[in-house]
């Protein structure tokens, strides 16, 4: 399973980064809001200068929802950087220009997925990446997981190549559960990501590792 991670703040990409685990990174007009950058050169150079920091896929997400202006803009993006996927909302408009750019072998990420027969549109029209929010279905009390393995089932029905890119994963059980459906990549923030690091037993077991080891050393420089 690949791991991406869902920002656009370069310092936790470059930690993710430094840590080796790191395939991708995905982003969407609010991530780049919340890091302060805006107009649409701040926004190209920012994807630029997060594609000089992974060696993965960069989902970079269009704000045109009408299908020559989401065009314009995913060919303008996808000409960037090699590794830049178009990302495009789950719309009719959207749905027509994955299309578009599947048929010119663009890579695309359709976005805002809620639903199996969403899911099913996006792999039809040819997207790369199928991106279901399951952290925001769990908020409305509708199993998030539960759409992630429904949409496993219908893509290795009929063999679609569309990766499901789980999204808005909030925590360590939300990207252990997605391993174990057989999601193809998770997105989510650093935080959930160093979650899967934590157990108490590596922490005491080192501890008392260390403690012994201090031990032995101070009885070593005693016998000498
Ligand atoms: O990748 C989608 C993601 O950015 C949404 O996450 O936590 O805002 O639901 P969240």
């Amino acid at each position: 399973m690949k791991f991406f991670i869902d920002t656009a703040n370069l310092a936790q990409i470059k930690e993710a980064q430094a840590l080796g685990i790191l395939d991708g990174v995905t982003t969407n007009p609010s991530l780049m809001a919340k890091e302060g950058i805006t107009g649409q050169s701040n926004i190209f150079q920012h994807y630029l200068d997060i594609c000089e920091e992974v060696e993965g896929d960069v989902s970079a997400e269009v704000i045109a929802t009408d299908f020559e202006g989401m065009v314009a803009e995913g060919e303008k993006l996808a000409s960037l950087h090699p590794r830049i996927v178009v990302k495009l909302p789950m719309i009719k408009n959207g749905v027509k220009a994955c299309s578009y750019f599947s048929a010119k072998g663009i890579r695309t990420n359709v976005t805002l997925v809620f639903s199996v027969g969403q899911a099913l549109l996006a792999a039809k029209s040819g997207a790369t990446y199928v991106s279901p929010f399951l952290g925001r279905l769990d908020d409305i009390s509708t199993d998030g997981m539960h759409l992630i393995s429904e949409i496993r089932k219908v893509y290795d029905n009929f063999n679609f190549e569309t990766q499901i890119l789980s999204a808005s994963v909030r925590n360590t059980m939300h990207i252990i559960n997605c391993a174990k459906i057989g999601s193809d990549v998770i997105t989510g923030p650093l935080s959930a990501i160093e979650g899967l690091l934590n157990h108490p037993l590596t922490d005491n077991g080192l501890k008392q590792f260390l403690k012994d080891y201090a031990k032995g050393n101070n009885l070593h420089s005693e016998l000498q």
